[in-house]
């Protein structure tokens, strides 16, 4: 059988990043990626601000998308997009954008989970990188999701496992706001977390029942605390910063891990890989490592930047669908609340 030369762009516009890339026969040509900055000022993601943004930022990240890849549009196999889930105002802007660009082009459409994409990462061609092999647990830890997937092929996926109040994401977000850090806190309290003990606090962790995670009593936890030492000593947080960020932090990564152990022996799954937002995280990062050792894992570590919102992932489930022929038609429509 000849090889064939499959173009794919991707575009992911479910939150607040506008992301675009081309992925040539499963290696990434361009990755793009325009941040909103917007939210910062606001603490949180400001949905109508973001679809704003997606609407002034999707033309010129899919333009440089494929000036990077050195590709013009007419060359595109196909065009695959994030249907959900995800905010819908956000959704709406890369489906009719993708629609349209499809159309235009006379070429497939590819609908593409946000969830199963965050997943799916690995399976993109990557010197150093291996790729996982069926079946194999994916804990995927972002801002707006936190579960454990039992994946026996690229699309047979059961969630076995799932928060049942906050994300793991927002855990860090929240508590970085209890600090004065800024939207989103994650990134910051990982970087100050390596200058801080551990075991400086403790903080109780949440009882759930299986594989279910519960974050929004640690964030109660974290408040009442740092509202007591304030009282005691008004420059508690500024002189203790670094402690604080790396109990919390090691409080966080115990949990995941916990439930990890717990589906992997449930399961007897082995293969484990992680992906999301907080899987750049570089505690939970070691921690996956350590389980090689420790537990007899086989640990997968997405490339850092294929860890947060990006195209690259859309990309890769979008070749994985054009060689299963697997096409969304014209009247397809973005859906917030898609399940895996
Ligand atoms: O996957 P993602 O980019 O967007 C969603 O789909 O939610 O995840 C964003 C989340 C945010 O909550 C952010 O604070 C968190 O990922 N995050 C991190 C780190 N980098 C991003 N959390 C902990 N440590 C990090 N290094
Ligand atoms: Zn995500």
């Amino acid at each position: 059988m000849t090889k064939q030369n499959i173009y794919i762009l991707g575009i992911e516009s479910s939150c607040d990043d506008t992301a675009a890339s081309v992925i040539y026969n499963g290696k990434i040509l361009s990755n793009v990626v325009a941040n909103q900055k917007i939210h910062q000022e606001y603490g949180g993601v400001v949905p109508e601000l973001a679809s704003r943004a997606h609407q002034q930022n999707i033309v010129p990240v899919v333009h440089q998308a494929l000036q990077k890849a050195n590709i013009k549009k007419e060359q595109l196999n196909a065009i695959a997009f994030t249907r959900g889930p995800g905010l819908m105002g956000s959704l709406l802007v890369g489906t009719s954008f993708a629609k349209s660009l499809a159309y235009g082009l006379n070429i497939p459409l590819i609908d593409v989970n946000h969830m199963q994409a965050h997943i799916l990462a690995h399976f993109i061609d990557e010197e150093g990188f291996d790729k996982p092999e069926f079946p194999f647990l994916a804990m995927t830890i972002s801002g707006g999701h936190t579960q454990i997937v039992k994946v026996s092929s690229y699309f047979n996926m059961d969630v076995i496992g799932e928060t049942i109040d906050d994300a793991v994401g927002e855990a860090f977000d929240k508590s970085g706001k209890i600090l004065g850090l800024n939207y989103p806190a994650g990134p910051e309290i990982d970087k100050l977390a390596q200058l801080g003990n551990p075991k400086a606090f403790q903080f109780t962790k949440p009882k759930v029942e299986g594989l279910n995670f519960s974050f929004s009593g640690l964030k109660t936890a974290i408040l009442y605390f740092i509202q007591r030492e304030i009282k005691a000593n008004p420059n508690f947080i500024k002189e203790n910063l670094n402690d604080i960020c790396a109990s919390i932090q090691y409080t966080i990564i115990e949990i995941l891990i916990d439930k990890l152990k717990l589906a992997s022996k449930q399961t007897g799954i082995k293969q484990i890989a992680i992906g999301g937002g907080v899987s750049a995280n570089s505690g939970i990062r070691q921690a996956l490592k350590d389980g090689e050792q420790k537990y007899g894992w086989k640990s997968y570590i997405p490339k850092f930047e294929f860890t947060t919102d990006n195209a690259a992932m859309i990309a890769i489930v979008g070749y994985l669908k054009y060689l299963d022929k697997d096409f969304a038609e014209q009247d397809v429509t973005a859906s917030a609340r898609l399940k895996i």
